[in-house]
């Protein structure tokens, strides 16, 4: 298959465990069947931290350092900076032309967002419109694939339609995307109300240090009425159970845990220490090779300097063939 693949983070925190089951497993696994593009979506990010673009700037090395120990091989994969490569920018302001306000309004991870950051009509433009920046990230490669998590569904569909409307408008330049989605799509936060994420001060970090681990872990939602050792305990909801199913490969192990737990006579501390137990196993060889990455800062923004390099002339290409479609390359054809 000849699938491309574009996907990326707005580089605003460290990455956690969600982003670990969401996309980053599924990155690291395509890289060796496909050609794949992942970014770091700064000018994303600065659409809602205009006034912090040093947090914005930080974090780009933090995630760089997520993406490297979790096993996204540069050799293989182009990792690189969305603002680095100003043929996306233009890309957008064409793109602007073929959507309307209504529809934008409509998207629902927008609306989600603008209500969780508390914007009204006072939203900043750009982020009312970063699900059409998005469009040009994914069809300035030609994506086909977008391996992210469920949230960033509606944001595909939107760019689907603006591809269809440039392809009727002008002429089939662009290409349909799909989403890919890994089979556990939301991984729930410690407190097992919503999904995991920084922002709602649930998460579990990728570079979390054991003692951080330990110490969330033994935070972790489970059964409110599970209150003696004894007492038969409930498997649904019960978010160490959730993180055992997401993480633990032992899964027959896990099955004689829930069945001990529901019989009662399983106590939450025990359970905990051992999915505390499992999460450092996952979680170990990726801190370690962090720290290595993290010693030379320099080479990884190397690492990004060339996978922007080689990822502006893919953009370069698409927007040259756009221009073309709408009859605006005055001097080169
Ligand atoms: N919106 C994505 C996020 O919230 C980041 C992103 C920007 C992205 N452009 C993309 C993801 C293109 C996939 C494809 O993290």
């Amino acid at each position: 298959m000849n699938d491309i693949i574009l996907t990326g983070d707005r580089p605003t925190g460290c990455l956690h465990l969600g982003h670990l089951v969401g996309s980053l497993q599924n990155r690291v696994q395509l890289q060796h069947t496909y050609k794949q593009y992942v970014m770091l979506a700064d000018t994303q990010a600065l659409t809602d931290n205009a006034d912090n673009p040093s947090k914005v700037r930080n974090n780009v090395l933090e995630v760089a350092l997520d993406y490297l120990s979790v096993g996204i091989n540069p050799d293989i994969s182009t990792i690189f900076i969305q603002s680095q490569i100003p043929e996306l920018a233009e890309l957008s302001m064409y793109f602007l032309n073929l959507v309307t306000l209504a529809r934008l309004k409509r998207n629902p991870t927008i609306k989600n967002e603008m209500q969780q950051k508390g914007y009204d009509e006072n939203v900043p433009a750009g982020f009312l419109t970063y699900p059409v920046s998005q469009a040009a990230d994914i069809t300035g490669f030609k994506a086909t694939l977008v391996p992210v998590g469920e949230d960033q569904i509606p944001i595909i569909e939107q760019t689907n339609e603006i591809v269809q409307k440039f392809n009727t408008l002008y002429s089939e330049v662009l290409v349909y995307a799909k989403p890919l989605l890994s089979s556990t799509t939301r991984l729930a936060g410690l407190d097992g109300k919503a999904k995991m994420s920084k922002s709602l001060n649930n998460a579990i970090f990728l570079s979390d240090e054991p003692d951080t681990i330990a110490k969330k872990v033994m935070s972790m939602y489970t059964d409110e009425n599970h209150l003696k050792v004894s007492d038969p305990g409930k498997i649904e909801g019960n978010m160490v159970f959730n993180y055992l199913d997401a993480f633990d490969k032992d899964a027959i192990k896990v099955l004689e845990l829930k069945e001990h737990y529901s019989c009662g006579g399983l106590g939450d501390v025990v359970l905990k220490k051992y999915l505390i137990e499992v999460l450092n196993s996952v979680l170990e060889p990726i801190r370690t090779s962090r720290k290595e990455f993290a010693k030379d800062s320099s080479a990884v923004m190397n690492i990004l300097k060339k996978g922007s390099e080689n990822a502006r002339i893919v953009v370069a290409k698409t927007l040259h063939e756009v221009k073309n479609a709408i009859g605006v390359n005055y001097f080169k054809k």
